[in-house]
């Protein structure tokens, strides 16, 4: 495989889309414009990941990681931050059985010894329960942000040379995926982004290199199943060249 070539998705369909990311921004705004807390929005941001988890198997997407909370999310009032952390917690006690009996294996992405270690322990939990579940894998990014990712991958490999466990020469772009979180995670085929920002807050910078990008105007709240099948339809007729020609 030529250094720059995506790994690619286990399985696709139609679509072509194996692997769809999704920063899931505009709960804030959403729940503003009704006059409502931030924390509504947020618990509605919640609701729409289940259903569009639901969804994913039968559109042909059998890889779904999404954007909960980055490295610099922590900025916002402790109020927001903690409430956020709740909803976090209780999707993961309230889902794990439906997540199992839909057979999705649930992982996680980002530096998890700043999350509270009760949270920390429900994640190792549904993890190793879901572990072998392979009809949707689904990767929560919670404290993440790629450059943080890199920058973790870069001194672990450090720590392997200084120990001598790795070589120089055997630096390559294979042995910085193999030590980012998502080592065993296809590249994403499609990042969406929700509520009309055209940016990318430090998702995936490395895994997104020859992603297609599509941002919607849509806030996360309102994101539906039929909002997801018509940006994959469109995905569809997209050309990939990954620096190559045409044909
Ligand atoms: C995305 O919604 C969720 C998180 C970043 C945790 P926001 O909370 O960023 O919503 P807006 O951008 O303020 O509308
Ligand atoms: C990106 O949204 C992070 C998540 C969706 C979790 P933000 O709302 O934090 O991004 P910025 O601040 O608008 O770039
Ligand atoms: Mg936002």
């Amino acid at each position: 495989m030529a250094a720059t070539e995506p790994k690619p998705a286990t399985d696709t369909t139609d679509y072509g889309v194996g692997h769809v990311a999704i920063i899931m921004d505009g709960n804030g705004r959403w729940a503003k414009n009704r006059g409502w807390p931030r924390l509504v929005g947020h618990r509605k941001g919640a609701e729409r990941v289940k259903e569009i988890v639901r969804a994913c198997p039968d559109l042909g997407v059998r890889w779904l990681t999404v954007y909960a909370f980055s490295t610099e999310n922590w900025k916002r009032s402790t109020e927001e931050v903690l409430g956020l952390m709740g909803i976090f917690a209780r999707y993961i006690q309230r889902e794990a059985d439906g997540l199992s009996a839909e057979g999705v294996r649930m992982r996680f992405i980002g530096e998890r010894s700043r999350l509270d270690p009760k949270l920390q322990n429900l994640m190792a939990g549904i993890e190793a329960r879901t572990a072998g579940n392979t009809r949707l894998n689904l990767t929560v990014a919670i404290n993440y942000g790629g450059r943080d990712e890199i920058t973790r991958a870069a001194a672990q490999i450090a720590r392997e040379v200084a120990e001598g466990r790795l070589a120089l020469e055997a630096i390559d772009e294979a042995a910085l995926s193999a030590r980012l979180d998502t080592a065993d995670l296809p590249d994403p085929d499609l990042v969406i982004r929700t509520s009309g920002e055209t940016r990318t807050s430090n998702f995936l910078p490395w895994q997104a290199a020859y992603a297609e990008y599509e941002f919607t105007p849509t806030l996360w709240p309102d994101f539906t199943p039929q909002v997801l099948a018509g940006i994959l339809e469109r995905f569809g007729a997209r050309e990939r060249r990954f620096g190559g020609v045409k044909g």
